[in-house]
């Protein structure tokens, strides 16, 4: 079928939630991907930050094969060898004590979400429920997590939002503290806003945050659902602020392409989930936690982070020096890692998201200003050049 049947047959079955470009893929290996059109095309989205490991990556692929052979869903009301092993992969990698699996970041912020509202109810004789998030913040598709998301641009049309998130200004500690009051039971931070355009927030705002909300038994939770997995160069990003969080969630890349949410929290506050509390069909089957244990071991032996490191830093200087020559246009490089944005002037990130297409190299775009680059974390110096190339002839040419 040639892609414009399969462009046909999307329109006229697919809801339109999606502006699509005109490609379907039929292979892929490392980076690459092969296109319907014969192309190769560069991959520097990674299904926007899931394909940590890239395409094709064999200890994915054989334990697909191996897990397939074995009962692929048994519900949770069993004993599930996999989900423990996973969940002791998590433990034994960060702060957290224990594990709880759903299918999606939403759902991993929604148990986030419950698990603070919890915990405050067991402990509070009055209301406590507020949970404090960060304006440019995104949290999900979800009605929680909609709600939770500090960006005006996503509280339109489902209306009644849920009661009980306070949005809070990023990077001004004073401010935010402002914000808190008694009925606050959590503060909930990504470390670097994705979708608010690729925003770094500073350390010492998150370590003075931080150190409020422990003084003050307010939970303490980071969204690493984009940033965890080796993306910006530590398996989680809160290691970069010297912090241990009380509860983190985690997805996209974490199930090695497949469905997959995590949330751990520390022992204090996954007390208050007991049979009943919380729950979730598909969370945490056998078949999924197999490949995604197979893919928490490749990703920490396989020298992934440590590259997305060295990568991503070599990225990020070469873009500010495309900055220093393009001072009208790029108006800002930043990043973590393999997590990167560059701010661009008027529509330029769009057309280059365009350009950047018909050229054979995918990206994304944050707001409509921001262009995104988070390839595999195994990309190389090849690819980052082809990136840098590309880019570099597209600012030229829009002299
Ligand atoms: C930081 C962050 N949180 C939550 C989500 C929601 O994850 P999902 O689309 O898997 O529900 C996303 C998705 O882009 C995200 O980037």
């Amino acid at each position: 079928m040639n892609i414009e049947n399969v462009a046909a047959m999307s329109e006229r079955y697919l809801m339109n939630t999606y502006k699509r470009l005109p490609v379907s893929f039929t292979g892929g290996s490392g980076y690459e991907l092969a296109g319907s059109d014969g192309k190769t095309y560069i991959d520097f989205l990674a299904g926007i930050a899931v394909n940590n490991l890239g395409y094709s990556n064999k200890k994915i692929v054989e334990a697909i094969k191996a897990a397939s052979e074995k009962p692929i869903h048994v519900s949770n009301l069993y004993l599930i060898k996999p989900q423990a092993e996973l969940a002791k992969r998590y433990i034994e990698h960060s702060c957290l004590d224990k594990a709880f699996f759903g299918n999606s970041g939403a759902e991993a912020n929604e148990a986030a979400i419950k698990l603070a509202r919890k915990y405050s109810a067991d402990n509070y004789q009055y209301n406590r429920y507020r949970i404090i998030t960060l304006e440019g913040s995104f949290h999900g598709r979800t009605m929680a997590t909609i709600t939770a998301t500090g960006q005006k641009r996503f509280h339109n049309y489902f209306n009644p939002f849920l009661d009980g998130f306070i949005y809070a200004q990023p990077n001004d500690f004073e401010k935010t503290v402002e914000s808190i009051d008694k009925s606050v039971a959590a503060v909930m931070v990504e470390l670097v806003q994705g979708e608010g355009g690729i925003r770094v927030l500073s350390k010492d705002y998150i370590k003075r945050l931080y150190q409020y909300c422990n003084e003050n038994d307010i939970i303490f939770a980071v969204d690493e659902i984009q940033t965890g997995m080796g993306r910006t160069g530590k398996l989680f990003s809160y290691q970069h602020y010297d912090i241990e969080p009380d509860i983190i969630t985690v997805a996209k890349a974490a199930g090695g392409g497949l469905p997959i949410g995590v949330m751990l929290a520390k022992s204090k506050y996954a007390e208050s989930f007991t049979p009943g509390t919380h729950a979730s069909t598909f969370g945490g089957s056998p078949f999924v936690c197999s490949v995604a244990s197979a893919f928490f071991d490749e990703l920490i032996s396989g020298g992934y982070i440590e590259n997305a490191k060295i990568m991503g830093d070599y990225i990020i200087d070469r873009l500010n020096n495309l900055k220093g020559r393009f001072p009208g246009k790029v108006l800002d490089v930043r990043g973590l890692g393999l997590l990167i944005g560059i701010e661009l002037s008027g529509d330029l990130a769009l057309q280059f998201y365009r350009f950047a297409f018909e050229n054979g190299l995918l990206v994304g775009v944050a707001g409509n200003n921001v262009v995104r680059f988070e390839p595999p974390l195994m990309i190389d110096r090849k690819a980052a050049d082809f990136a840098i190339m590309l880019f570099e002839r597209f600012l030229s040419g829009k002299d």
